[in-house]
């Protein structure tokens, strides 16, 4: 699986060690920046994301800001993402077994290395189910917002 990842000023320490765990795990990552810590704005690294997304098949995103709101709320604008706000194991299973999401999203300040970790294996570890959340996701799809 390729992956993109993309963080803001607030996101860029966990940008790095999420980025080596995916890679530890078989996937290539291509990093979006940013590559220092001044201040940037999260929608535009959410954009940047997204669009390689969406335009990449078979692709997935990770974007990580202070909190993962501000990422998790500018990502789920794009028509075709499904952006998962995940601070818990649960939710990273869930995110990919029921929504079929295609990026991940984390919070730097609310998360620890060792839940970061836990996080990306289990969100690596399950696939979507498809069944009856297939009918469901399309219905998200359908909902639309903005184009790339
Ligand atoms: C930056 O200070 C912070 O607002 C941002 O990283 C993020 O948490 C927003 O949702």
């Amino acid at each position: 699986m390729k992956y993109f990842i993309g963080a803001d000023h607030a996101g860029i320490e966990i940008k790095k060690f999420v980025k080596e765990l995916f890679e530890k795990k078989g996937h290539t990552v291509e990093d979006l920046g940013p590559f220092n810590k001044d201040r940037v704005d999260y929608p535009d690294f959410a954009a940047k994301v997204c669009e390689a997304v969406l335009t990449n098949e078979d692709s997935k995103g990770i974007l990580i800001c202070g909190t993962g709101l501000g990422m998790s709320m500018s990502a789920n604008k794009f028509d075709g993402i499904r952006a998962a706000l995940c601070h818990n194991t649960y939710s990273a299973a869930m995110a990919r077994e029921h929504n079929d999401a295609n990026v991940l999203c984390l919070g730097e300040r609310v998360l620890g290395y060792g839940m970061v970790e836990a996080i990306v294996d289990a969100w690596d570890s399950h696939s979507f189910e498809g069944g009856r959340h297939a009918n469901r996701v399309e219905k998200i799809n359908k909902l639309g917002s903005c184009r790339v």
